[in-house]
């Protein structure tokens, strides 16, 4: 643990000061491997991919050293996602070392559930406080077309273990795409409130690595009030102030439900988020061209006093708001393409974090 006399005085009495539009920096989403057990065709359509060099994937150890560093900073919501993080061995060892820094109040895990059901206890146990798992259809024979796998009941098994391992606030994230599961949406608000989670339907974004992404093939957040009012009535959103990025609904019954949507409405002006890359590259938004190599800095013996430094610095001369000029932008297609994709996995959703 830093001590308060570690924190370079300039940060330590608020943490990082805020960026060029006044916002926050409080959350760090960690991708602890680039690595995925399924191909979802919205986000890793491909079978192959350019994996990051293992010698380049940070070691627990240095994940949680730069983390501890961030949260001196102001950070305190640590995601952990990947690609599929529980590709990554013995990550409940990884959770443990980042449930003793008491800085951080948030402790979530973005999971496809496939290897849950062996981990839920485990990493409960560890400290996890929070899963959200994605399930984008109640189907088999959809979720072998959408994700190319043929493993539906493990996902389905990995969402039962989260339920009886005890985690609180449960969520699951549908991404819908019209014409694929648009037809779902009441089955999954149905089947989340069986068992206690709260389900948000994501619009099809086209970050990094969406290279099928077309326009046509986004189901709106209107679109899915729309749908959704003819089945249950009158939806009421809910006023909250928060820099989360699903504006939650309630139906006439009170089951509350969540839409995030960043292709049409995006939260970019409350975003507080940044990303660190399982080879520590750390990006300040998730359509930035480029981040910042602190392996290179940590592996080169930089104290946390310039770790920090640095991390405020960067903080301080944040603009991003890709989302917001992606949205403004007149005929969008894929974001990046795929040669250029070839070269540069970082530019991949699946690198950089879902
Ligand atoms: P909670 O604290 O559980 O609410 O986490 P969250 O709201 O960050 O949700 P989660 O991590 O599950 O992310 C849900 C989805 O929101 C992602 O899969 C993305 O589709 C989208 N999303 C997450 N982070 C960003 C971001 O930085 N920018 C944009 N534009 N979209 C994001
Ligand atoms: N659009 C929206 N969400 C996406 N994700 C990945 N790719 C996309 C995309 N193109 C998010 C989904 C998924 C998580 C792993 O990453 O929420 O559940
Ligand atoms: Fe934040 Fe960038 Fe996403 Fe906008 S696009 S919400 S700035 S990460």
């Amino acid at each position: 643990m830093l001590s308060d006399a570690q924190i370079p005085p300039d940060v330590s009495a608020g943490g990082a000061p805020d960026d060029q539009l006044g916002r926050p920096l409080r959350s760090l989403r960690v991708s602890v491997t680039d690595r995925c057990n399924l191909r979802c065709n919205y986000c890793m359509p491909q079978e192959n991919y350019v994996w990051l060099p293992r010698k380049e994937i940070l070691t627990f150890g240095e994940i949680a050293h730069l983390v501890e560093v961030f949260t001196t900073l102001g950070v305190e919501n640590v995601r952990l996602t990947g690609g599929e993080p529980l590709v990554r061995r013995e990550l409940a060892t990884l959770v443990r070392m980042l449930a003793e820094n008491p800085r951080i109040r948030d402790l979530a895990l973005t999971t496809n559930g496939i290897l849950f059901s062996e981990q839920a206890e485990e990493l409960r146990d560890a400290g996890l406080h929070r899963v959200t798992l994605s399930l984008d259809t109640l189907r088999p024979e959809r979720f072998l077309a959408l994700t190319g796998r043929d493993m539906h009941a493990q996902v389905l098994a990995g969402i039962e273990a989260a339920r009886r391992a005890g985690f609180q606030k449960l969520k699951i994230d549908t991404v819908v795409l019209r014409g694929t599961n648009d037809d779902e949406l009441a089955d999954l608000i149905e089947f989340g409130r069986r068992l206690g989670a709260e389900v948000r339907f994501i619009e099809y974004m086209d970050v990094g690595g969406a290279t099928e992404w077309s326009h046509d093939q986004v189901f709106t957040r209107a679109d899915m009030l729309d749908r959704l009012g003819k089945r249950y009535g009158t939806i009421t959103p809910l006023e909250e102030n928060s820099s989360a990025p699903a504006v939650r609904f309630t139906l006439p019954d009170g089951t509350v439900f969540g839409i995030i949507a960043s292709t049409t409405t995006p939260f970019c002006r409350t975003c507080d988020r940044s990303r660190l890359t399982a080879d520590g590259l750390w990006y300040l938004c998730l359509y930035a061209q480029s981040g910042i190599d602190f392996r290179q800095m940590l592996r080169a013996g930089a104290s946390p006093e310039e770790l920090a430094a640095r991390i405020a610095s960067a903080w301080r001369g944040r603009t991003d708001r890709g989302a917001e000029l992606r949205a403004s932008e007149r005929h969008r297609g894929a974001f990046v393409g795929i040669e250029q994709l070839r070269q540069n996995p970082h530019l991949e959703m699946h690198t950089r974090g879902g």
